[in-house]
């Protein structure tokens, strides 16, 4: 084969001394500047598997000079992600409640803080977007059980409804009218048929207008004279449609014979304090947020 070796006249260039049917192949050489590079390439892939985790072993890999690892670079990063938050968070545990919602950095990030923390603790009972279903509110409307300004929110977080582990917890009772036979059976009919009218599901009746007598008797004095609600009792405003159980009149023939006693945990036992504020943040945010009263400014809640 070597001896077939030649110069190209054409070229210049030495062939290699193949040659296929008068085809012959030039021995041209590589470019300097591919040959360097890929020269390079080499000395740096030495380097590198000197100094990083590169060879598979047995039970771990090559470990590298410079001990560099991918679980500790994540840690490093985590930590200085951790130390950005920390003036932030300090910040936000500092601040009375109020005052982050004045500051759109802090405002910022609460309603961050208090997303992810809603979605780990809440959206299990409220719904992930905190739409709530049977039994357990909605939290993006403007109807409130307990109060939709921050104080009040805050307050139903902290110690919870009717949360059998809270001495402070939010707590109200329905009677069970039929059940305790308190209404007879015709007289609950009377007053579910008085509850549909006003909240505008029937027309008004004579079992509606004997219902409303049983109402005012019975019922105003947690649901309010004309049905709307009372706030410090947690009992729902009944003339609007929104239901926490149902508005058919099954289910309110159900409410009214059996009552209903609604858990919220009290939140203040689970939930860092920083953490519980910027979920009430975040609730306070989702559309149905009320300014504080001025009439009554919640000042029984401590700045937490
Ligand atoms: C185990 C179910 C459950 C979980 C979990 C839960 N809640 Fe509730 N929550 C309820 C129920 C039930 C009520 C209604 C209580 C009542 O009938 O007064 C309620 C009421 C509320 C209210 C009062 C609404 C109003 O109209 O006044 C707020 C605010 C609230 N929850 C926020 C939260 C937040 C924030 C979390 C997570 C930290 C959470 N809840 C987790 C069951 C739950
Ligand atoms: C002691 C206070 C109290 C009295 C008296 C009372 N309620 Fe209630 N009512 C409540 C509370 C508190 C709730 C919320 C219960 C819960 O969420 O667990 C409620 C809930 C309801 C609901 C459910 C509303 C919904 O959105 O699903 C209806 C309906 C209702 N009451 C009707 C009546 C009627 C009718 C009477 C009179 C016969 C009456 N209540 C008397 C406190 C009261």
């Amino acid at each position: 084969m070597a001896d077939n070796k030649r110069i190209d006249q054409a070229t210049g260039t030495s062939t290699v001394g193949h040659e296929w049917d008068g085809i012959e192949e030039l021995d041209t050489p590589m470019p300097r500047w591919w040959l360097y590079i890929f020269y390079a390439c080499i000395v740096f892939a030495i380097g590198y598997c000197i100094a990083y985790p590169a060879w598979p072993l047995l039970t771990r890999g090559t470990p590298g000079v410079l001990g560099w690892t991918s679980k500790g670079q994540l840690e490093a990063e985590l930590a200085a992600d951790q130390k950005a938050k920390a003036a932030t968070l300090a910040a936000i545990d500092r601040l009375p409640i109020e005052e982050i919602e004045k500051n759109p950095t802090l405002m910022h990030a609460a309603i961050d803080g208090g997303r992810a923390a809603f979605r780990i603790n809440c959206s299990a009972c409220h719904g992930s977007g905190a739409a709530g279903s049977k039994g357990y509110p909605n939290l993006n409307d403007d109807d409130w059980l307990w109060g939709g300004d921050i104080k009040s929110i805050q307050q139903t977080l902290l110690d919870g409804v009717r949360f059998p582990g809270d001495d402070n917890t939010r707590m109200s009772q329905m009677p069970a009218f039929g059940k305790d036979e308190i209404l007879k059976a015709d007289e609950v009919q009377d007053v579910v048929s008085y509850v549909r009218f006003i909240s505008h599901q029937e027309a008004a009746s004579p079992s509606a207008k004997r219902g409303s007598a049983i109402f005012a008797n019975n019922c105003a004095v947690c649901h309010g004279p004309n049905g709307g609600g009372n706030r410090t009792v947690g009992a729902p405003n009944l003339t609007d449609k929104i239901w926490l159980y149902g508005g058919d009149r099954d289910t309110l023939t159900q409410t009214v014979t059996n009552a209903r006693y609604g858990i919220m945990p009290a939140w203040g036992q689970k939930l860092d304090p920083v953490t519980l504020k910027m979920v009430a943040v975040y609730v306070h945010s989702l559309g149905g947020g009320e300014a504080i009263p001025a009439a009554a400014p919640a000042t029984t809640v401590a700045a937490k």
